[in-house]
């Protein structure tokens, strides 16, 4: 018997943005900082907070039931359930993807949570691909969802400036069209940075205690202007790659779609690769860094805008926690929106 090759088709995109904003007039009152210097260092002029009783796996539960439903399948055709995420219903179990496929009906199907910090979403379309091509999943929900509000330190302006909270989720479907499938994807991680991007507690080196209560080690820290340097060297180096690699001009790709950390790296990125504007997808500026879910939002916006159009190609490419990294080129498979 032949088998038929199958592959990976990117089929529908949602996401769901908390309605609270907080603007950077609201950080101007809660720490010292102003409007003027957060938008010149970032970018980002607001970012969503989840309300107090919203959690991680409410805000992916919504993205995934839009992400199906956008796909035109039953929640019973999903076979495989993967969430990313840093911010996690519960440190470390049950997996927030377990909980997000309880709450939208999804039952008896391989759920489990990976963490790649803000690469997490790629990540999960490395694996999506793999279980496809392999024949061992059809259909898999892959959910990118961060209520990072719940590790941020709002004293500390160096980092409560940059994050916000959102999720987005993306149907990957088995496909015998080799037009449909993921061109490439490529992901990489760097372990000698760890600590360039950690919550140092709770976890086996810190477990709770008045210590980590003390010196506020359930907190986000950075080593911002390290981190950033990094982040512009390895996603330009990464996006060339995988452009040479398939011989693919940057000038060609209608949409860019990198991770939204801070506009000043995005532009660095996109001018070393000679790329113009329109190319661009941006959402840093009313998100602000949502981490695992910003590439899947900012997708969710370019669908909703009308501009994704059926077949069009995407380019996404990540930077984030670990370190880690990752870049794809796929089409977007999924009906236009109207
Ligand atoms: N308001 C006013 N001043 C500030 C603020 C603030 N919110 N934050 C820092 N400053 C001050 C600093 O104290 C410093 O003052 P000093 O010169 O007197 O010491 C000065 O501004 C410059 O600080 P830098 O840290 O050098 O500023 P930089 O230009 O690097 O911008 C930023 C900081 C925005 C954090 C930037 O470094 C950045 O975006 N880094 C990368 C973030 C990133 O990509 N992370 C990876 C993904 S996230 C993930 O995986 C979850």
């Amino acid at each position: 018997m032949v088998s038929v090759p199958l592959y990976a088709s990117f089929r529908s995109i949602g996401a769901y943005v908390p309605e609270k904003i907080l603007s950077n007039y609201d950080l101007e009152k809660m720490v010292d900082t102003s409007d003027e210097w957060i938008i010149k260092r970032t970018g980002i002029k607001q970012r969503h907070i989840a309300a107090t009783n919203e959690t991680t796996s409410d805000m992916g539960a919504k993205a995934a039931l839009l992400a199906i439903e956008r796909a035109g399948i039953s929640k019973e055709e999903i076979d495989l359930v993967m969430c990313a995420t840093v911010t996690p219903d519960y440190f470390n179990m049950p997996a927030t993807a377990c909980i997000i496929s309880d709450k939208i009906g999804i039952h008896n199907v391989q759920a489990f949570d990976i963490s790649a910090a803000c690469s997490g979403f790629v990540y999960l379309l490395t694996m999506a691909k793999a279980f496809i091509e392999s024949g061992m999943k059809k259909n898999i929900l892959v959910i990118g969802a961060e209520k990072f509000s719940s590790i941020v330190d709002y004293t500390d302006r160096t980092t409560c400036i940059l994050f916000g909270d959102g999720a987005g989720a993306a149907v990957i479907c088995a496909s015998d069209k080799k037009e449909e499938g993921f061109i490439d994807i490529h992901a990489s991680a760097d372990g000698s940075y760890a600590d360039f991007l950690m919550t140092p507690a709770p976890g086996s080196v810190h477990p709770v205690s008045q210590k980590v209560i003390d010196e506020r080690l359930n907190f986000v820290q950075m080593k911002g202007n390290e981190t950033f340097k990094l982040a512009v060297k390895t996603l330009t180096k990464d996006v060339q790659e995988i452009l040479e690699k398939n011989s693919i001009k940057a000038s060609d790709i209608p949409h860019f779609i990198p991770h939204q950390a801070n506009y000043r790296i995005i532009k660095a990125v996109g001018d070393a690769l000679g790329m113009r504007e329109d190319q661009v997808v941006l959402t840093v500026h009313k998100y602000g860094n949502t981490s695992a879910a910003s590439i899947p939002m900012a997708i969710n916006d370019l669908y909703q805008s009308g501009k994704l159009q059926t077949g069009e190609l995407m380019l996404l490419d990540t930077f984030g926690g670990g370190l880690t990294w990752a870049s794809a080129l796929l089409p977007f498979c999924g009906k236009t929106h109207s």
